[in-house]
């Protein structure tokens, strides 16, 4: 209720200042520097905050595109997927890379479970404007005994 109330005071603003809980969606004109600067903050709350919710809420559309084979599309249903922290908040993330341009975004990063192997991750995000649209993602989880040395990081 509070969070929906925040999010809809805060749409069709998108003031100089950036306050980390502002919203980016519904898409707005901004250049690509600050598509860039925007897909960062996103990063930062997702991966580094590690609170899926404001990610979600502040930068993906409503009816954003999914591609992960595992979740269906929709930012409601990826915050509940996410936005409890309970899976999230107990993985350990390490960003290895990030760039944007044409108006996607990627982010690589190593996620360590609490207990097992770690996995490689590349998430890939369409913004549109100001907004997320659209996600594709990779993962491959490290095995025992791997062949290469320098096996996924
Ligand atoms: C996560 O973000 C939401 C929305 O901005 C906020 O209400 C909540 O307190 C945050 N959770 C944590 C653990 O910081
Ligand atoms: C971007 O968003 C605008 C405003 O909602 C919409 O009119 C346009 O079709 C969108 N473009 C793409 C490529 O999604």
């Amino acid at each position: 209720m509070h969070l929906s109330i925040l999010v809809c005071s805060l749409f069709g603003t998108l003031s100089a200042s950036q306050s980390v809980s502002e919203s980016y969606c519904p898409p707005k004109d901004v250049s690509e520097a600050q598509q860039r600067d925007i897909f960062h903050e996103f990063v930062e709350k997702f991966l580094v905050e590690k609170n899926a919710t404001k990610a979600l809420l502040d930068h993906m559309d409503e009816d954003y595109i999914q591609h992960n084979p595992n979740a269906l599309s929709g930012r409601d249903v990826a915050i509940q997927l996410l936005g409890g922290g309970v899976g999230i908040s107990r993985m350990e993330y390490t960003v290895m890379g990030e760039g944007f341009g044409g108006n996607k975004g990627f982010v690589h990063y190593k996620m360590q479970p609490p207990s097992g192997l770690p996995y490689a991750i590349v998430d890939i995000f369409r913004m549109n404007g100001s907004c997320i649209m659209e996600h594709w993602d990779v993962v491959q989880r490290a095995t025992e005994n791997m062949k290469n040395p320098l096996a996924l990081f």
